[in-house]
């Protein structure tokens, strides 16, 4: 029995990969690094399998699941991890770079599900991780916001359509991981209700287990979701604008 977990080189992944190495026989830790996740392997033993793929590359996305499909493995766990960000007006960002993000963020999620999904038995999961912008449109990280209201849709009816395997968005608000800048033009940037990436995991793998289709692991931001449901998306985005804009 296996995990499958992709940008499990850091942040976020690499807490799936601690959490979950105890649980199956082996993890299968998709990165793009080599050395990582050597390193990782290193760390957590040799129940870590190294699966080296960039998600951003149409054909290792394709070969990677071509080797579920060969491999025919018994998966428990899907973790979706791999993501990449960006603040900027979309017309500051090269066509290569949305493609990227589009390819990582989603279409390697989705074509990684639709690969995996013959071989997971019923009480199985798969853990997208979406993002609380998804919750709302957020201008100048317009491309990231809709790239996860996109995997946070599409892992809903997932869950409907495969009774026994729970599928669940993960939609945290900011964490403590590399990917956010500590900086901006020598200033410090605050981020409210952050929270560190052991506290996202450990709520995710609660709330897969109860059968909930989304995890939101803090108040603060099943608060924000609330918000977003009952504000006018026109005022909740004028609120973000001016939330962000002393970094734009
Ligand atoms: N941090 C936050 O505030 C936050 C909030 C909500 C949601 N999220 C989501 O959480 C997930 C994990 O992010 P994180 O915060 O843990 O950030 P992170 O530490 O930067 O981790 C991102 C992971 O994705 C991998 N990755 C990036 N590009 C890749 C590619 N082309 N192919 C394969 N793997 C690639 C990275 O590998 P490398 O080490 O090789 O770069 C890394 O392992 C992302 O989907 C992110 O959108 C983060």
């Amino acid at each position: 029995m296996i995990a499958i977990i992709t940008g499990a080189t850091g942040g976020i992944g690499e807490e799936f990969v601690k959490r979950l190495a105890g649980e199956v026989d082996s993890v299968w830790a998709v990165g793009r690094s080599e050395e990582k996740l050597n390193a990782l392997r290193d760390r957590y033993g040799d129940s870590i399998i190294p699966v080296k793929a960039d998600l951003s590359d149409r054909d290792e996305i394709f070969a990677f699941c071509a080797k579920i499909v060969s491999e025919k493995p018994e998966i428990k766990y899907l973790v979706n991890n791999a993501g990449t960000a960006r603040m900027a007006p979309v017309s500051e960002f090269t066509l290569e770079e949305i493609s990227d993000m589009l390819d990582i963020n989603d279409k390697a999620a989705t074509l990684i599900c639709r690969a995996c999904l013959p071989y997971m038995a019923k009480g199985s999961y798969i853990l997208n991780i979406a993002s609380a912008s998804a919750f709302q449109p957020n201008p100048y990280i317009a491309l990231y916001s809709a790239s996860k209201a996109y995997l946070l849709s599409f892992t809903r009816s997932l869950n409907v359509e495969n009774e026994g395997i729970t599928c669940t968005a993960v939609c945290p608000g900011w964490v403590d991981t590399k990917m956010l800048p500590k900086t901006n033009n020598g200033k410090e940037i605050k981020y409210p209700g952050m929270v560190p990436a052991s506290v996202v995991v450990e709520s995710a793998l609660k709330d897969c287990k109860k059968g909930k289709d989304v995890s939101v692991c803090s108040f603060y931001y099943r608060y924000m979701r609330f918000l977003s449901k009952v504000t006018p998306h026109k005022i909740a985005m004028k609120m973000w604008v001016r939330a962000i804009r002393q970094y734009i």
